[in-house]
């Protein structure tokens, strides 16, 4: 060994050694703490600890002032800023239980849309109480949602407040109508077909509130649709949820591929996925939005 380092180790040992005894707890407490915590916040001991999975239920959580107790989120949960700063588990419909677990949870809260189901009864098994929540369809199961996670919470009048504001949204809103229209909701795009909303999803659930029929309707759940099958739909407004933009070749690969190319010049909105498929606290703004964007598309 060169001699000059074995001469810093040497006088390096006893440095560590002079430590008083006393210090050596704390420091490991310190050193465990900031290693551990990452961007995860201070939750107190004394609140349980929770991972929320499906953008609606976290929004829903931050809402109702909870945000606190909150470790970590799905990469579906994209508002309000402090839950992107979170640490991830996955996609909501992608979920592995050791991630969740890593964050050693007290109770998870997650859509119902989220999955696998297995990764549910694991965690249920490693003692995390699980709480499911079904995906609203309409305004009064959004605010059964808000309702219940309130509950869960323990934060009644919180929900009851939250549900209160929601609805003076809704009131406030004056109803749109687009017969004249022929909708559709892309969700993304594989093989030369496109995943289009049929009945009973969020997405035709949010066309059925601006007024916007969707020409997809006759189509049970998403369900992917060829070039063939896009002109016997022939919609006149294309709708898509920002994320699933890069799948599609971004706006412009969507409005060249040869069907919507062919039709009556589509109109397309591009929306914030979260917004548009969420149905959650902040249904009233989405609801405008989308009606406002439907009103102004170009084509
Ligand atoms: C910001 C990101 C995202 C958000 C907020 C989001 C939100 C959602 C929501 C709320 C649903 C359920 C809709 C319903 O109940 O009708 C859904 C469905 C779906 N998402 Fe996502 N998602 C996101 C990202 C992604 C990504 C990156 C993928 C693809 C890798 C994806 C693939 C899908 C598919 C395929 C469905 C429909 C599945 C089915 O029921 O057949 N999503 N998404």
């Amino acid at each position: 060994m060169n001699p000059s380092v074995s001469l810093l180790l040497r006088h390096r040992r006893p440095r560590l050694h002079r430590l008083p005894d006393r210090w050596m707890l704390p420091l490991l407490v310190v050193v465990l703490c900031v290693a551990g915590l990452g961007q995860a916040p201070q939750a107190s001991a004394s609140e349980p600890r929770l991972v929320t999975i499906g953008g609606a239920v976290t929004e829903t959580v931050f809402a109702l002032g909870a945000g606190d107790q909150v470790v970590a989120v799905d990469t579906s949960s994209t508002y309000p800023e402090a839950a992107v700063q979170r640490p991830k588990v996955g996609y909501a419909r992608t979920l592995a239980a050791e991630g969740i677990l890593a964050m050693r949870p007290d109770r998870v809260l997650a859509s119902a849309h989220a999955g696998p189901d297995a990764v549910f009864t694991q965690l249920a098994a490693a003692g995390v109480a699980v709480t499911r929540l079904d995906d609203p369809r309409s305004p009064e199961q959004a605010q059964r949602m808000i309702a219940q996670v309130a509950d869960v919470l323990g934060r009644p009048e919180a929900g009851a407040s939250l549900n209160r504001r929601l609805q003076q949204q809704l009131d406030g809103l004056g109803p749109t109508t687009f017969p004249e229209e022929r909708g559709i909701v892309v969700m993304g795009g594989q093989g030369g077909q496109l995943l289009v909303a049929g009945q009973s999803t969020a997405a035709d659930a949010m066309l059925q509130l601006v007024g916007l029929p969707n020409a997809a309707a006759a189509l049970p759940g998403y369900r992917p649709v060829g070039d063939e099958g896009l002109l016997t739909l022939r919609p006149t407004v294309v709708v898509v949820p920002d994320h699933a933009l890069p799948a599609l070749g971004g706006l412009d690969g969507l409005r060249h591929r040869p069907a919507l190319a062919g039709l009556t010049p589509a109109r397309f909105v591009v929306m914030e996925s979260l917004l548009l498929l969420g149905m959650g606290p902040r249904l009233g703004e989405a609801v405008q939005n989308l009606a406002a964007a439907v009103a102004t598309a170009q084509r």
